[in-house]
């Protein structure tokens, strides 16, 4: 009864929080809330990207420059979401713009083969060695499934091994469970950071099993790392029995000049990239082992076949190219990386500072903040963190994201960030002085809903 009653208080605590962050929230957004309720009227929900839909309506920006973005009510936020991860350069990078001007006035649709797909590709391949071979393609999602499509052709097997929590696409879903949209590919699951459990599967299923697919950080489930050793393990698993191992960098790319490949010393069979690899226009791309590529190779007999239309458009070549040889260099993307390990640093600080059961994670440029006791290292962690209590924390989360942008700072309602070359060491620390607010305000509902 007493327990109960406790929990009911809470409730209403916490519910009474977050009514009143939707209600200055929509009285500070009246032109957000304006063009959320048209664009109601031929999209369904009014989005057209699930990732970017937040209750009680989304933010709609009109412009960004440097480190920061601006929405249509005319605030200005410190950008932590940095188009999840694919904003390396910022908002308003002028080598990139210039070379989408310049490329714009010699025509965008060429339908034919260009110079920029091979400068591009000469780019990527001296930063991903183990992309001996690629090509492009669309989005992140478009390179996994062709990775995957490959690495079953190529072995002649149907299943691939995935881990809990992981995200490779909008149809490649496992944040939460499966997504009913996935495709029907023969599917085999097992926690991330479970060495142990991840080779008994691969040696149980090698028969079937045309390879493994993982992100050396779960980015969708809150920018969890893998422990170390996990990723060199799945490698040396994967030899054994004769499997192929595919890294999914579309995220973690930005994290090393190399990637997390280049940092962890782990060659894999296959990459997928996506992201700032074109500039911040849409691009995918998927390599690997030549003697896995080279099936491609169209002047071969029984070639695959793989079309696509704007493979090699012109834009996301040229302003990749761009990026990557006049903006990203080696050492710009090692001080974003490292502003990104003070960052985590600071907000674990701030965290163990209130003793609350709130967990930091990530890695370099890529934060995640959990609500949880213990820490996390795989989505199983968080989900028994959550337990019984899934409605509160998701409330929590709102709380935090409506505080966060009532600040300036705008992060990811799921409660991750990343930075790019410009964000700034004020920004960094204004962060962390605003969730240092948030938990002295809050850190009670906290204690309550986590109990
Ligand atoms: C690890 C990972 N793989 C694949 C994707 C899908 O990329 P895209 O959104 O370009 O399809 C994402 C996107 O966030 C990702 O984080």
């Amino acid at each position: 009864m007493q327990a109960s009653k406790a929990a009911g208080k809470r409730n209403m605590d916490l519910a009474a929080a977050v009514g009143e962050a939707e209600q200055r929230y929509a009285a500070q957004n009246p032109k957000s809330l304006a063009l959320a309720k048209s664009a109601a009227a031929h999209m369904p929900g009014g989005n057209t990207r699930t990732t970017v839909h937040y209750s009680p309506f989304p933010l709609y920006f009109s412009s960004g420059a440097n480190s920061r973005v601006t929405d249509s009510d005319g605030h200005s936020y410190a950008d932590f979401v940095n188009e999840f991860t694919a904003g390396v350069f910022g908002h308003s990078n002028a080598v990139i713009a210039d070379s989408i001007r310049e490329t714009l006035a010699g025509g965008i649709n060429l339908g034919g083969c260009t110079a920029h797909e091979i400068a591009l590709s000469e780019e990527v391949r001296k930063r991903f060695p183990a992309m001996e071979l690629m090509r492009f393609c669309n989005s992140g999602t478009e390179a996994n499934l062709l990775a995957l499509a490959t690495a079953r052709a190529f072995t002649g097997k149907p299943a691939v091994l995935v881990f809990d929590g992981a995200y490779h696409g909008s149809i490649i879903y496992f944040v939460s469970g499966a997504s009913p949209l996935n495709m029907t590919f023969d599917w085999i699951f097992t926690p991330f950071n479970d060495l142990e459990r991840a080779a008994a599967a691969i040696a149980e299923n090698a028969h079937k099993l045309a390879a493994v697919i993982v992100e050396p950080m779960q980015g969708g489930a809150g920018a969890i790392p893998a422990a170390p050793g996990f990723i060199a393990g799945l490698r040396a698993a994967c030899d054994e029995n004769k499997v192929l191992l595919v890294l999914d960098e579309v995220m973690t790319s930005r994290v090393g000049y190399g990637g997390l490949q280049g940092k962890l010393g782990v060659s894999p069979d296959l990459t997928t990239l996506g992201k700032y690899v074109g500039g911040g226009l849409t691009i995918g791309a998927f390599g690997g082992r030549a003697d896995i590529m080279e099936k491609f190779d169209p002047s071969r007999p029984g070639a695959y076949p793989h079309g696509g239309t704007f493979n090699n458009n012109v834009l996301a070549m040229a302003a990749g190219h761009a990026g990557l040889t006049k903006v990203l260099s080696r050492q710009r993307v090692e001080a974003m990386n490292d502003l990104g390990d003070v960052l985590i640093g600071k907000l674990s600080a701030v965290a163990g500072k209130h003793r609350l059961p709130v967990q930091i994670t990530g890695q370099g440029s890529i934060f995640g903040i959990h609500f949880s006791a213990g820490p996390v290292h795989s989505v199983a962690d968080q989900l028994r963190a959550e337990k019984g209590r899934e409605a509160s924390v998701a409330d929590l989360k709102k709380l935090f994201h409506l505080e966060m942008l009532a600040n300036s700072f705008y992060v990811a309602r799921r409660i991750s960030g990343n930075l790019s070359i410009e964000t700034t060491a004020a920004e960094v620390d204004g962060l962390c002085e605003a969730f240092d607010t948030f938990l002295s305000v809050h850190g009670g509902l906290i204690r309550d809903v986590m109990a």
